[in-house]
Parts: C-alpha cells; sequence; structure tokens
C-alpha cells in the first residue's frame, strides 16, 4: 500500500497529512498563522514565512504520529509537498523541509501544484466520484472554472481577470471594518440582510467563462458609502448575492456546452452558503452529482496535496531534487 506525507505551505496554513493509496486520510494536521496577520487585513508574507519555520516540524511530527507511524522512520513511500503557487518565502519553507525528509528517509519526493491540490479535495471525500467533473475552484488568491476529465486531467474553461472572489470578500469586508478574513463574517451577515438593499453592477455578462470582482468590490464600497443608511447585512447581502450571481451564472452556461457526470466546488469560498446552496440547487437541476467538500477540505490543507502527490507519484514519477518554487505556477501549466 503506497502512503503519502503531504506538507503544504503556501500561505498562512502550516500543514501535514498522511494519505494512502485508496485516497483514505489516516492524519491531517492545520496549523495556522492567522491571528499574526489579523490586525493587517491580510497575510503579512514575512510574518507567514517566518510562522512556517518554527510550526513545520512539529506539525510534521503530530501528523506522523496520528498516522501511527514512527516520526523518526516512518513507514511512507514518498512525500509530497505544494511548490506553487503561493508566497515565495512560505513556499520555500516547506520545499526545503521536504527535500531534507525525503533525502532522510531515502524517498521520493514530489513536487505539487497548489491548485491542483484542492481540484483532489473532493476525491478524499467521496470514493464514488464519477467523471467528467465540473469544478468552480474559488479561493482567496483564485477564481476558475475546471473542467475535469479524469484524476490529474484538467482544463481551465475561465479564470478571474483581476481579483479572486475571496479577495474581493477580504476586501470589502476590510472597506467595511468587518475583519479579516472577510468570507465568514461577511457569509454570517449577509444571511440576516436583504440582497435587493443596493442594486449592483452584474460583471462579465459575455458567453466566455473568466471572471471580474474587482468592479463589483469598487461598486459595493461606492454604494454603502452612498447610502449610509443602508445596514451593513444588507450591503452584505448584496455583495454575496451579485457574487453568487456571477459564479452561478458562469458555471449554469459551463453544464450547458460540456457534458459532465458531476459538479464540485474547492477552494476556500467554496465555504459560502449561498454558493453551496446554488451550486447544489444547479446540480439538481441538471441531474448531476453534487460534491460540496467539508469546510475543513475546503480551505488549505495537506491531505489534498499528499492526494494530488500521490497521483504525479503513480503517473509521472518523483521530481528532482533541484526542484524550485514557483509562486505563479498555473494550473493551465500542469
Ligand atoms: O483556499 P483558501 O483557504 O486560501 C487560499 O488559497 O486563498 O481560501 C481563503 C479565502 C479567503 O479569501 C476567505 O475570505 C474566503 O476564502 N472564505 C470565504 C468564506 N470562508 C472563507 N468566502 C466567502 N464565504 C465564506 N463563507
Ligand atoms: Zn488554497
Amino acid at each position: 500500500m503506497t502512503v503519502v506525507l503531504g506538507i503544504e505551505t503556501s500561505c498562512d496554513e502550516t500543514a501535514a497529512a498522511v494519505v494512502d493509496e485508496n485516497f483514505h486520510v489516516r492524519s491531517s494536521i492545520i496549523e495556522s498563522s492567522i491571528d499574526q496577520h489579523r490586525a493587517f487585513g491580510g497575510v503579512v508574507p514575512e510574518l507567514a514565512g517566518r510562522a512556517h519555520v518554527t510550526t513545520l516540524g512539529p506539525v510534521v511530527a503530530r501528523a506522523l504520529d496520528e498516522a501511527g507511524l514512527d516520526p523518526h522512520h516512518p513507514a511512507i513511500d514518498a512525500v509530497a509537498v505544494t511548490s506553487g503557487p503561493g508566497l515565495i518565502g512560505s513556499l520555500l519553507v516547506g520545499l526545503s523541509a521536504a527535500k531534507a525528509y525525503a533525502l532522510a528517509w531515502g524517498v521520493p519526493f514530489v513536487g505539487v501544484n497548489h491548485l491542483e491540490g484542492h481540484l483532489f479535495a473532493p476525491l478524499l471525500e467521496r470514493s464514488d466520484l464519477e467523471w467528467p467533473l465540473m469544478t468552480l475552484l474559488v479561493s482567496g488568491g483564485h477564481s476558475m472554472l475546471v473542467l475535469q476529465s479524469g484524476p490529474g486531467t484538467h482544463q481551465v474553461l475561465g479564470e478571474t481577470i483581476d481579483d479572486a472572489a475571496g479577495e474581493a470578500y477580504d476586501k470589502v469586508a476590510r472597506w467595511l471594518g468587518l475583519g479579516y478574513p472577510g468570507g465568514p463574517v461577511i457569509d454570517a451577515l449577509a444571511q440576516q440582510g436583504d440582497a435587493s438593499a443596493l442594486t449592483l453592477p452584474v460583471s462579465m455578462t459575455g458567453s466566455d467563462f473568466n471572471l471580474s470582482f474587482s468592479g463589483l468590490k469598487t461598486a459595493v464600497v461606492r454604494a454603502s458609502a452612498r447610502h449610509a443608511d443602508v445596514a451593513l447585512a444588507d450591503v452584505a447581502a448584496s455583495f454575496q448575492a451579485a457574487v453568487a450571481e456571477q459564479l452561478l451564472r458562469k458555471l449554469r452556461r459551463a453544464l450547458e456546452v460540456h457534458e459532465v457526470k458531476g459538479v464540485a466546488l474547492a477552494g476556500g469560498v467554496a465555504a459560502n452558503s449561498a454558493l453551496r446552496a446554488g451550486v447544489s440547487a444547479l446540480a439538481d437541476e441538471f441531474s448531476l452529482a453534487c460534491h460540496l467538500p467539508t469546510l475543513a477540505m475546503c480551505t488549505d490543507n495537506a491531505a489534498m496535496i499528499a492526494a494530488a502527490g500521490l497521483y504525479r507519484f503513480q503517473a509521472h514519477g518523483a521530481s528532482s531534487l533541484e526542484l524550485s518554487a514557483e509562486p505563479n505556477w498555473q494550473l493551465a501549466h500542469v
């Protein structure tokens, strides 16, 4: 049985996990330095990198221990690590550690694309996954529609031309004084608000699959300044409805054009209540299987990296120890 240790340090989460070839998660540990970043309204790369240096060793030891493995000589077959995209200083910590573990234990090392990792999350929770799959991958750094014909085989149909969906949430929340990260706060507020309170522009009405959130972000900030009497919950609800509408409209069009067996959500914004409800309704309408990962599997974790690494290792073999971090590594180039 092939067993892989996964390591993820591309942003503020320091994570390690052990996954086997049946995509069974034997352990998954996640520590975040988010408390250090809150005051700055976003992740501070220097602080994130330093936090990984002190946290990664203990996190890996815990992941091995919880999987019932000897932390000094674990019976694993490969070490998989996120080598991009992400913050360069953070990526380098995970990458250097993964190479050191692989050398010390005499096992292969595999570099994994973080976004491909997100695409493997549904596989870890559903053994009955059928392909092809239409996946909406929405996080703080990326927003894209991906057609997956099988594990590790994907085509990016469209992506954001400016801000990512999560980034728009974070920026709007910052402007509204709601703290960081903005997604969970705005989502909670939105559920008590009136989505028709503000009239916001509908972006990206073309027939392509690209997305855009920058204009919407500016529009909501301007509209709420102009209508200071509109309650915060109503501003949040209006914004959330506009984000979901754009994403769901593009997803609907993608489902009309491409025949698939299921729909999946991935990335931190997949935790969003409006999006989850909308994707689930679309899946019903098109009679498709709907894969909504649990919240822990939506956000950054190392189990998804181990899973993608396992696939890469079995299909393409190990990476060279010369592999360097690629902060802008695009999914389309994997
Ligand atoms: O995937 P992730 O953990 O990290 C990145 O790789 O970016 O995603 C984090 C992003 C943040 O922008 C956060 O505000 C957003 O996901 N987010 C949400 C919700 N929960 C987290 N956005 C909207 N609604 C939510 N419930
Ligand atoms: Zn992510």
